[in-house]
């Protein structure tokens, strides 16, 4: 895994949307793999700011989110529908039907799972955007998430609900379910990039770069990944 240590949050941002920024340079119509969570934000601005300096544009970019909570209607602020058109897609050019999120809603939750699988194996990621849980997740993959999974539902675990309990206002609004796609679905990007800020990201951190490879933390997988890259403020590298 290559590793870029940068001096704080905003540097780590600016190194990520210039990543992403190549991407779609080199590939105009390229498939992102997209996250959601407080970490991608600084990078997720930054890309509004290119789009609107003229120096990138994401009329034919396609992009596959990685997850969604289950049982919140796409209006409700703290869906992930809500979260990525606020942070991105209101304020740039990608088109409503290249658009791809994982659906919560619904009486048949398996068939959308299996529905997103199809669209995501219609749409090859180019590169995935991760954050990292502090424990490990990658999307919603909890600990000892199987490595063959494919899109699923998950049950949050307290951690992961606690740690988003402050989106919420408490712990008791989080959902208690979301809908996930599998690590399969992530590790068949083409290149990764995973974003990680914050000492109370440490830990997970170095479980994910010099830990053993194994379920207990899902983001060990991406040692086998041939081009994942990790950027990481000196807080959050503290442990490496
Ligand atoms: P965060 O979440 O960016 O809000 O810290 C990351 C994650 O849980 O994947």
């Amino acid at each position: 895994m290559e590793i870029i240590i940068t001096e704080n949050y905003d540097t780590m941002s600016e190194v990520a949307a210039g990543i992403i920024s190549k991407t779609i340079i080199g590939k105009p119509d390229c498939v992102l793999g997209l996250a959601t969570g407080t970490t991608p934000i600084g990078t997720y601005n930054k890309l509004i700011e290119y789009y609107k300096n003229k120096l990138v544009s994401f009329s034919k970019v396609h992009t596959v989110n990685l997850d969604e909570y289950v049982g919140l209607p796409e209006e409700h602020p703290q869906s992930y529908h809500y979260f990525m058109h606020d942070m991105l897609f209101d304020h740039i050019d990608i088109k409503k039907e290249n658009i791809h999120i994982p659906c919560g809603l619904g009486d048949d939750l398996e068939k959308n799972c299996h529905d997103y699988d199809a669209i995501l194996a219609e749409h090859p990621t180019d590169l995935q955007l991760l954050g990292i849980g502090g424990n490990g997740h990658i999307g919603f993959n909890e600990p000892n998430t199987p490595f063959k999974s494919f899109t699923h539902i998950v049950e949050l675990t307290e951690r992961t609900r606690h740690d988003n309990a402050r989106l919420f206002g408490f712990v008791g609004s989080v959902p208690k379910q979301a809908i996930t796609m599998g690590i399969v679905g992530i590790c068949h990007a083409q290149k990764i990039l995973v974003l990680a800020s914050g000492e109370n990201k440490a830990d997970a951190v170095h479980d994910m770069v010099k830990g053993d490879v194994t379920p207990a933390c899902p983001a060990s997988i991406l040692q086998l990944h041939n081009d994942a890259v990790l950027v990481v403020d000196k807080a959050a590298a503290s442990k490496l």
